[in-house]
């Protein structure tokens, strides 16, 4: 995927001839026109290409028009039949692909390298090349949230050379054979010896042990058949495979031990290893397509083997956890990037109905504590290296640091009920805790998240900040209805089909055709939406509508608070019409004080929305927005 050219030519042409509107316009003129005079200022030809090259390269994994394709040809069937063709087009997966890579929180520039082979950085993202594959096959999207996924496997790395290097020439294939005979040569030594030892030593082998160490150092420490990229050796090192020599050699070596057959086992296990990897040497596989990537089986191998590995960055490296952590940088990552939730620090929760006692007594810490540290219990039992210690008497983290699993656990202790002993889940509501959703694995978390509305909703945005920008500012109502949309488009065609919906309909929109948008412009609307020029600004507008506006939709209604309009007030600025004890408007700047004191107060009789609950991301929205408000002020 290129950078192409054709795109900054045609914004640059359309420039020269004068048809890109010199500012954007402001959001109250944009709508105030409508849309058929709109199009008629503009050079719609250049517009129209300028369009289609974008599409071209949003639809179809970063790939132009060809030479072939006829920009006039296709633009005459009409936007929505090329938005339909492009849609159908196999490269319509690596956009998918790319897309969500993005939506686990990794974007990369190139989704292909030059030779056509997909960017290693994919393979790590195994959850991306799963629903990439299913919206090719018009399976389901979701499966994005499957916890366990199959090893999806680049072309094998080369061997290392260093350890043959007389034999410069030989193709990587043919080394790799030849490193495996040695292999296979090496645990014939140690069966010969552990033979030749074991009526002398049947506890303790010393040289058996030594001559291991050296094996394993040469072979597998060192990745001799160079597939650490795919199958680490960590899995080599299971107690089905290698782990029980290995635990016997670094153990106290006390207990009587079988070395013959478990050499003997590996042997075996080395044999199918190598054979299930030979179909993935280069000149056997070149997946150039995401429906041509192919999974390795290894359940011959290691039959316990989980690839939970949900992106790299959940895995060790990315997002430690420590023993002071609690998981809670898993967590917050969890709830931003599936859920939309940015964890805005304000004081907004009752702290008194908190359960535990996690920072639960400060109101400032409440405030992220609050469904933080639930969301991060769903990971409780995956310590260092996001291994899994279920079962086990200890846990060890990342720093090292062990303590007993029983206790570790009590940090989210007591849960909401019996059904519940742990505080473990997603949390929607304080005060109603049927609003909430509990669990304890992280198979629970995962199939959640299928469902949830929140993470609908912040896929659908994903979707449009991918499209788009990620700074462009979106209208909740227009989200809502592609989000309801998408919900429909799931349950009756299909999440494959929904989701290429909501391409469409981002691609056919406003945003999406308008060159150098301006970002706090809502340019797509709801179908059916009309502006009178008095409602508040786009950016909260839905917000309000959703939680304020029942109370609040005129000077006559609670606190004289009309949150459903906006005007120009007395002193010149913009804002929600407010009246004071004496009828007076109030300045925009006074009541936009009074509304963040008002959704971020601990009181729960002062708190707004009053006796209700409010969607964090929703609250955190309008608070950032108000405090924006509140310096240099919003006009319209
Ligand atoms: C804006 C949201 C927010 C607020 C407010 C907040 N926290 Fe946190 N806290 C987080 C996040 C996110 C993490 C995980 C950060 C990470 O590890 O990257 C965290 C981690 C922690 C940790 C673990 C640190 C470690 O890695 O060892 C402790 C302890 C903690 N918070 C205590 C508090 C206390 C006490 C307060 C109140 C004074 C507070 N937090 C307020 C979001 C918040
Ligand atoms: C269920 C009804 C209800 C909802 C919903 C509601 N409010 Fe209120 N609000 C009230 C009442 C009643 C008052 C007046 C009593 C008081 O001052 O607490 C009030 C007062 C206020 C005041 C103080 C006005 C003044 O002049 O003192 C502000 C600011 C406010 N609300 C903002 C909001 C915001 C922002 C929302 C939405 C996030 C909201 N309200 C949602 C009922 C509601």
């Amino acid at each position: 995927m290129q950078r192409t050219p054709a795109w900054k030519l045609f914004s640059l042409l359309s420039i020269l001839a004068g048809c890109a509107p010199a500012h954007p316009p402001s959001e109250a003129s944009y709508f105030h026109r409508s849309s058929t005079s709109l199009q008629l200022t503009e050079n719609t030809s250049w517009n129209d290409q300028w369009w289609l090259a974008k599409t071209s390269r949003a639809l179809r994994g970063g790939n132009s028009l060809s030479k072939k394709e006829d920009a006039a040809a296709l633009l005459a069937q009409g936007k929505e039949k090329v938005v339909d063709q492009f849609l159908k087009d196999p490269r319509f997966a690596d956009t998918i692909l790319d897309f969500s890579m993005m939506v686990l929180g990794y974007r990369q520039d190139l989704i292909k390298y030059g030779d056509g082979q997909y960017n290693y950085l994919a393979f790590q993202h195994p959850q991306a090349i799963r629903a990439s594959k299913e919206v090719a096959s018009d399976g389901d999207f979701f499966r994005l949230f499957d916890l366990n996924q199959n090893l999806y496997m680049p072309q094998l790395a080369s061997p290392p050379r260093y350890l043959y290097p007389e034999d410069s020439a030989l193709s990587d294939s043919a080394l790799r054979l030849k490193i495996f005979n040695k292999m296979q040569m090496g645990m014939d030594d140690l069966i010969a010896l552990s033979t030749q030892l074991s009526a002398k030593q049947p506890t303790s082998n010393p040289e058996v042990c030594k001559k291991y160490k050296e094996y394993t150092d040469t072979y597998l420490n060192k990745d001799a058949l160079g597939i650490a990229l795919s199958v680490s050796f960590n899995q080599m090192y299971r107690a089905e495979y290698y782990g029980t020599v290995n635990s016997y050699c670094y153990s106290a070596m006390q207990k009587p031990f079988d070395f013959v057959s478990e050499f003997t086992k590996i042997k075996t296990k080395n044999a199918l290893l190598f054979s299930l990897l030979v179909p993935f040497e280069k000149e056997n596989y070149k997946p150039t397509s995401v429906s041509a990537i192919q999974s390795l089986d290894l359940s011959g191998v290691l039959p316990t083997y989980r690839n939970t590995q949900f992106s790299p960055l959940l895995a060790a490296n990315s997002l430690p956890n420590s023993s002071t952590n609690y998981d809670r940088k898993r967590g917050a990552y969890i709830l931003k990037r599936f859920l939309c939730d940015d964890l805005t620090p304000i004081n907004v929760e009752n702290p008194s109905t908190h359960a535990g006692d996690a920072h639960g007594t400060n109101p400032s810490c409440f405030a992220c504590h609050y469904k933080l540290d639930p969301i991060a219990g769903f990971f409780r039992n995956y310590g260092a290296g996001f291994m899994d210690f279920t079962g086990a008497n200890n846990i060890r983290f990342d720093d090292n640091a062990s303590m007993k699993l029983v206790d570790y656990v009590k940090a989210w202790a007591p849960g909401p009920n019996t059904d519940h002993p742990l505080n473990v889940g997603y949390i929607r509501s304080t005060q109603d805790l049927s609003k909430n959703f509990y669990g304890s694995s992280l198979d629970d978390l995962f199939t959640f998240l299928k469902t949830a509305p929140e993470a609908r909703r912040c896929i659908v945005r994903r979707a449009y900040e991918y499209l788009v920008s990620p700074d462009q500012t979106i209208d909740g109502d227009y989200l809502n209805y592609l989000t309801d949309a998408f919900n429909e488009d799931t349950l009756t065609v299909g999440s494959s089909r929904g989701l290429k919906n909501v391409f469409k309909n981002i691609v056919l929109g406003k945003a999406f055709g308008t060159q150098n948008a301006d970002h706090d412009t809502c340019y797509d609307r709801k179908p059916g939406y009309f502006s009178d020029g008095t409602e508040a600004p786009c950016k909260v507008s839905s917000i309000l509508a959703q939680n304020c506006v029942k109370c609040h939709a005129s000077t006559d209604d609670s606190g004289n608070l009309d949150l459903s309009h906006w005007q120009k007030l007395p002193d010149g600025s913009y804002g929600f019409p407010h009246l004071d004890g004496n009828g007076d408007l109030m300045p925009a700047a006074k009541t936009f004080q009074m509304m963040i004191d008002r959704i971020s107060s601990t009181d729960s009789e002062a708190r707004m929305p009053y006796r209700s609950d409010m969607p964090s991301q929703d609250r955190q929205q309008l608070f950032n927005w108000l405090n924006q408000a509140i310096g240099p002020g919003v006009a319209k």
